[in-house]
């Protein structure tokens, strides 16, 4: 049986199927499995796959959905969500893969993994993969060499991988002597469920994951400035995993200014991560040595890292984007405070988005999100709910809740849309808070 939760067999307990276990603990790196997720924040168990019985031929449209709900149980951020299936060649499921997030092995790697690990010979046998198997070696190796080598006769994939480096595998397969065919039929589902990572690598840009915490009314803060601490506990350690994901965590200048946050990720213990995402500050105003955000005077046992700060001296959030993205960033938190969200939604920037939300009601203090020129509904910036294996749409966190969105579609497959621009701020009618 797997040892991983989030899949499950229900059809038959004697399966020959097997999922790859994941690989390492989240302390060390930015290796998650499901499993990790639940049992470090304390949170609910993952939905759980469901998998076919041995007896079971899957057809080409069977596997490939499966494929795509196998990748529905990965996790959003630097890389996209795929899922893989191998199939002998009558159809019967040998092995189910996905990827875990950015540094964790991609989905055909991870199917790759269970054959050896079960001992099945692959020769004669088919894969299906969501997207084109990449050509290119990353934090991980080419998967079109790995599928090759594992004597794969047939690859069947939904969606052509274009991106700068990773292009080309489904050529490589094909002179290796492997017959590929592409689906043409599940494109769009494809394109659909890594649509906003798309754009984001064409804009060559990070992909943004922004995070809020408010009232049930929408207020981050009291009209006195108080707003430590609006959620619980469960909700902020959530947040901090997000930090641990993700390269670099952003806020503005005056966030650092009145909250003086260290923006380090910790864990359920609230000990400090080894891997620790770069912390960045957004705007003019300089940010001297004594905030903490600067790592020169870290707490007792925490050695400084003042090296892992940036501060862009900037309003312009493409410039912001081009500075993180020429140092390697490709997964951006945004934490605040509401002028950064605001800002990065009204230019379609925010391709992620988690809300926590306390059951608490103020009726006035600092709104959850400003700087965003909304005049009439049909302006207003569109999201949906996003349902992850690992990161479902909607959560209970002991009393509060997190809702996990990302915005409507744009387009299609075939036809990708436009980016959804708002106003600038300067003819907002909004009044900006006030400091004090
Ligand atoms: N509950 C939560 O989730 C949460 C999270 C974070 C913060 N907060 C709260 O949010 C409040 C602070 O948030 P905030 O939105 O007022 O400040 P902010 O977003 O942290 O910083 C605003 C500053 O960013 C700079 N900036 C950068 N780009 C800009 C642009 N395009 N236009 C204008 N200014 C730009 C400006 O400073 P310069 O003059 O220096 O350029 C501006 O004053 C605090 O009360 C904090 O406690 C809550």
């Amino acid at each position: 049986m797997s040892q991983n939760p989030s899949l499950q067999v229900l059809a038959n307990a004697h399966l020959p199927v097997t999922i790859a276990p994941s690989v390492s603990s989240p302390r060390n790196d930015a290796d998650y499995s499901a499993a990790e997720y639940g049992h470090l924040a304390g949170l609910p168990a993952a939905r759980t796959l469901q998998l076919p019985g041995p007896e079971q031929e899957l057809s080409h449209a069977e596997a490939m959905t499966l494929a795509l709900q196998a990748a529905r149980q990965g996790i959003r951020g630097a890389n996209p969500l795929v899922g893989a299936v191998i199939t002998d060649a009558h159809g019967h499921l040998l092995h189910v893969g996905y990827h875990r997030g950015a540094g964790t092995p991609h989905a055909e790697a991870d199917a790759l993994a269970a054959a050896r690990a079960a001992g099945t010979d692959l020769t004669g046998a088919r894969m299906y993969v969501s997207l084109e198997p990449c050509n290119h070696t990353g934090r991980t190796g080419p998967c079109s060499h790995a599928v090759a080598e594992a004597g794969i006769s047939e690859l069947y994939y939904a969606y052509s991988d274009d991106t700068e480096n990773a292009a080309g595998g489904a050529a490589y397969l094909r002179s290796q002597g492997v017959t590929v065919h592409a689906m043409e039929e599940f494109a769009n589902a494809s394109y659909q469920l890594n649509e906003r990572w798309f754009i984001a690598a064409a804009e060559r840009r990070p992909f943004i994951t922004a995070k809020s915490a408010s009232t049930l009314d929408g207020f981050i803060a009291a009209a006195d400035g108080t707003s430590k601490w609006i959620t619980g506990p469960a909700a902020r350690i959530d947040g901090h995993l997000i930090r641990h994901r993700a390269d670099a965590v952003m806020i503005g200048t005056r966030t650092t200014l009145m909250d003086d946050p260290t923006l380090d990720a910790r864990d359920a213990n609230g000990e400090r991560f080894e891997k620790q995402p770069l912390r960045v500050v957004m705007g003019k105003t300089e940010i001297t040595e004594n905030y903490r955000v600067r790592g020169l005077n870290p707490p007792e046992g925490v050695e400084a890292d003042p090296q892992n700060f940036l501060q862009v001296f900037t309003h312009d959030p493409r410039e912001l984007l081009d500075e993180l993205y020429a140092r390697g960033v490709r997964h951006l938190m945004i934490e605040g405070g509401p002028g950064m969200v605001g800002l990065f939604a009204g230019e379609d920037f925010i391709d992620e988005m988690v809300w926590y939300r306390a059951p608490m009601i103020m009726g006035q203090g600092k709104s959850a999100v400003y700087r965003l020129l909304v005049d009439t509904l049909a302006q207003a910036p569109r999201l949906q709910l996003d349902d992850l294996g690992m990161f479902p749409a909607v959560r209970v966190l002991g009393n509060d809740t997190a809702t996990h969105l990302v915005p409507a579609p744009r387009g299609t497959a075939q036809e990708p849309g436009e980016r959804r621009t708002l106003p600038k701020l300067d003819a907002c009618h909004a009044p900006e808070p006030r400091l004090d």
